[in-house]
């Protein structure tokens, strides 16, 4: 059930998880990011964790177990949305359950999120959300070949022009 949901503050206890949710192939195809080494996971996380670039990471609780991450951070300019799940949470509606938990959270718009065009679930979780296709980019992918993604924003809500929610 999607309501037993939760967010919390990452503990050193969740890295672990974390590490192998990262190494799953299926997951790395369906994000088209590649996992990292225990030392270049550990660093990325050891920064995360200290915040001091104003990030706000959060590990998934489902049931009670640590389901997987979700976050929002600066890049280029831009507040960024991403999240992961371990393999055996997926397709629970955990994802869609944890950013709209992170948006009561989060209250600065607007937010955006690049997602490989393949990633059909993520997409998906993301305009569950609100969130709307605004542009679309290329990007190398691990192979160093060229992948395409959109880009998804999510504006606040009086910016929205009247006629664009009219019927929803
Ligand atoms: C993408 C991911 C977060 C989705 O998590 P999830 O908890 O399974 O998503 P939800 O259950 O909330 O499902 C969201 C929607 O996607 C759909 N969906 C889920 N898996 C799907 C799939 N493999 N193909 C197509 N649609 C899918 C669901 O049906 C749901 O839509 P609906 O409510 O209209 O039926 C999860 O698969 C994951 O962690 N993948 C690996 C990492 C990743 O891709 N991160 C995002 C990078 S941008």
């Amino acid at each position: 059930m999607t309501n037993d949901v939760r967010l919390r503050a990452v503990q050193t206890g969740d890295l672990p998880i974390f590490f192998t949710q990262q190494l799953d192939p299926e997951a790395t195809r369906m994000a088209a990011f590649p996992s990292r080494s225990h030392g270049a996971f550990m660093a990325h996380w050891t920064k995360l964790m200290a915040e001091t670039n104003g990030a706000i990471i959060r590990t998934i609780l489902f049931q009670g177990q640590a389901a997987g991450n979700i976050g929002c951070w600066e890049q280029d300019g831009e507040r960024k949305v991403g999240y992961w799940l371990g393999r055996e949470f997926w397709g629970r509606g955990i994802a869609s359950a944890a950013l709209s938990l992170l948006l009561r959270e989060v209250k600065v718009r607007p937010l955006h999120a690049r997602v490989v065009k393949h990633n059909i679930a993520s997409i998906r979780v993301l305009q569950k959300c609100g969130f709307t296709i605004s542009g679309e980019d290329k990007f190398p992918d691990a192979d160093g070949a060229e992948s395409e993604e959109f880009i998804l924003t999510l504006v606040a809500r009086d910016s929205v022009p009247k006629s664009s929610t009219a019927g929803h």
